[in-house]
């Protein structure tokens, strides 16, 4: 068995809101950080639209980017909460300008230069900064090249956190899976945060990369804490239509810039759905494609920009356009084939405004999280701008906090009592199956009884998950789908749980909000019956 290794943090996720906790913290404290895979592989690397963020001091602005993100929440964010978000715009892009990152900058009126703002659905003006059409690229790589300068924090890349460490009601570190090495690892922490991402990869179409399995959100249930709002699963509208697209995603900053949807045929549609059309907030939009591509039994929806100039197109997205003419489709002069995709995740573990958990010791930031924020429906470009936020408030909390540098023995990992796997086959049937019938049966659009037939497949798989877990070595394929099973659980529970349309659950079966349940679904895994 490994030695025990040990940090005053272990931070559980390279991304924009694992490496800025690193950053945040190194001066003052040793500090691990884990990455699945490759320390780029995340949601943050392949953020597109940018990062929505008050940077003048007008409290109209502060105002009107509260005012949108209340909307788009329908009724469930906490306003507290996203007050206190918007009010750090400026100071997370001012950390992100320290770290080396650019920003796409134009010509001011008098010629000065200025940062180029976006806009996307939902945001009523113009607030969104980016990197043309590679935000997370930008920010990804100048936090990457900061955090490895600092000698005092380590970087695990290929490490895979199994389990937390909980002794007392107290984090204690965590179980890792070194998988070049193929060993477990203890790594023993005080203060261990959970920045593993979202949960999208339970669908059988996501935007997201392979990392995104909901481990964060297992890991937080498995130790007890309390996990809110997992009906809300957000659909991106736009995912290019194309048989080896692998989902790549048509930024919602292209709509931003007049591109319009359109039918087969050229006509449009969205002004049927909403005053605002191709601007309207996420669910909106995502739902009125389903609608459409139900209604004419086509494959997919068109999105077209290009009325714009080719240079216009190329300069302000230079990705997009590159991606879609790997695939012969030249945005500048042909509409774009596009779906709906699973693409965030708004809910998660359930944490306060510094970021903690119900566990002493454990915090949750970033996508993996449910601060308050979302509500029922997250607005484009508030997520990066979430990870950062809460990356400040939780370093606020943490380096205030008591600071001992004695270490428990902790007990090292047992493997004992297992053999080496003989029926990979179990997992990767188990992998897909799970995600089409979440696929077909917890999508844009629920009824009760799509969501209860989910609910017996479910069980069913989490039965034979668990007893392989019981008697095989653990790999990354099967730690991702005991994951997996039980986000998947959590989605069905909360969706069952919520009779009413709101944000971004749909039902066809309470087809409309109902006023009598504005809250939040909360599941605590210490009551019995969940
Ligand atoms: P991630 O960036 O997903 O990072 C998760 C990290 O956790 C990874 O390092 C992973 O390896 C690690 N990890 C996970 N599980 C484990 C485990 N068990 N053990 C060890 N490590 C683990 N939002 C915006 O605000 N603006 C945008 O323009 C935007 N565009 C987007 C475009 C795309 C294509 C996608 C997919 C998302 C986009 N989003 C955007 C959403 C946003 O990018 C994400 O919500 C955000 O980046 C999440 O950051 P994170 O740090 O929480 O997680
Ligand atoms: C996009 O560029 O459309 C993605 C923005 C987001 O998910 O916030």
């Amino acid at each position: 068995m490994p030695k025990q290794e040990n940090f005053d943090v272990l931070i559980i996720g390279s991304g924009g809101a694992g490496l800025s906790l690193a950053l945040k913290l190194a001066d003052q404290r040793r500090v691990v950080v884990l990455s699945k895979f490759a320390l780029t592989e995340g949601s943050t690397f392949y953020a597109q639209g940018g990062i929505s963020a008050v940077l003048g001091s007008q409290v109209s602005s502060i105002d009107s980017h509260i005012q949108d993100t209340l909307n788009s929440g329908a009724g469930l964010c906490d306003p507290e909460i996203v007050r206190l978000t918007v009010e750090y715009g400026k100071k997370s892009i001012d950390f992100l300008r320290q770290q080396g990152m650019q920003f796409t900058q134009r010509n001011s009126k008098q010629g000065e230069p200025e940062l180029h703002l976006n806009q996307e659905g939902g945001h009523s003006e113009r607030r969104i900064v980016h990197n043309a059409d590679a935000t997370g690229k930008a920010l990804s790589l100048s936090l990457i090249s900061k955090a490895k300068q600092h000698a005092n924090i380590t970087l695990l890349e290929h490490h895979n956190a199994v389990d937390l460490i909980i002794d007392d009601h107290c984090v204690r570190g965590a179980y890792v899976l070194d998988t070049q090495n193929n060993v477990v690892k203890t790594i023993a922490a005080p203060i261990v945060a959970l920045a593993t991402g979202g949960a999208n990869k339970v669908y059988l179409y996501t935007t997201n990369p392979q990392i995104s399995t909901g481990d964060g959100i297992a890991l937080a249930w498995r130790a007890g804490c309390k996990i809110a709002n997992m009906e809300f699963m957000q659909f991106h509208p736009t995912c290019l239509y194309h048989p080896d697209g692998s989902s790549f995603l048509i930024s919602e900053a292209v709509r931003g810039e007049g591109a319009k949807l359109i039918l087969p045929d050229g006509s449009e549609f969205m002004h049927r759905y909403d005053d605002r059309a191709e601007l309207a907030p996420r669910d909106i939009v995502a739902r009125a494609i389903d609608h459409e591509i139900k209604k004419h039994g086509i494959d997919c929806v068109f999105l077209d920009i290009s009325h714009k100039s080719d240079e216009f197109i190329k300069q302000h997205f230079p990705s997009i356009y590159k991606k879609c003419l790997e695939f012969n489709i030249d945005i500048t002069q042909e509409p774009i084939p596009v779906v709906p995709a699973a693409h965030y995740t708004c809910g998660g573990v359930s944490t306060d405004s510094y970021a903690r958990t119900d566990i002493s010791g454990l915090y949750a930031l970033g996508e993996v999280a449910c601060t308050g924020l979302h509500g029922a429906n997250r607005m484009a470009s508030n997520s990066l701008l979430e990870c950062l936020v809460f990356a400040e408030r939780a370093s606020e909390n943490i380096l205030n906090l008591e600071f001992s540098e004695k270490f428990m023995e902790l007990p090292a990992w047992d493997e004992s009592q297992v053999k080496e796997s003989t029926e990979a086959v179990m997992i990767a049937h188990n992998w897909d199956e799970l995600r089409r019938f979440m696929w077909d049966y917890v999508g844009i659009v629920r009824t009760t009884e799509r969501l209860q037939r989910a609910s017996y497949r479910l069980a069913l798989l989490q039965q034979e998950i668990a007893d392989y877990y019981q008697s095989y070595r653990i790999n990354s394929d099967l730690l991702e789908l005991r994951n997996l099973v039980i986000v998947a659980d959590l989605i069905i529970k909360s969706a069952l749980s919520r009779k009413e349309s709101r944000g971004l659950h749909y039902t066809l079966d309470y087809p409309k909000p109902d006023d009598l349940c504005v809250q939040n679904t909360v599941l605590d895994p210490n009551k019995s019956e969940q």
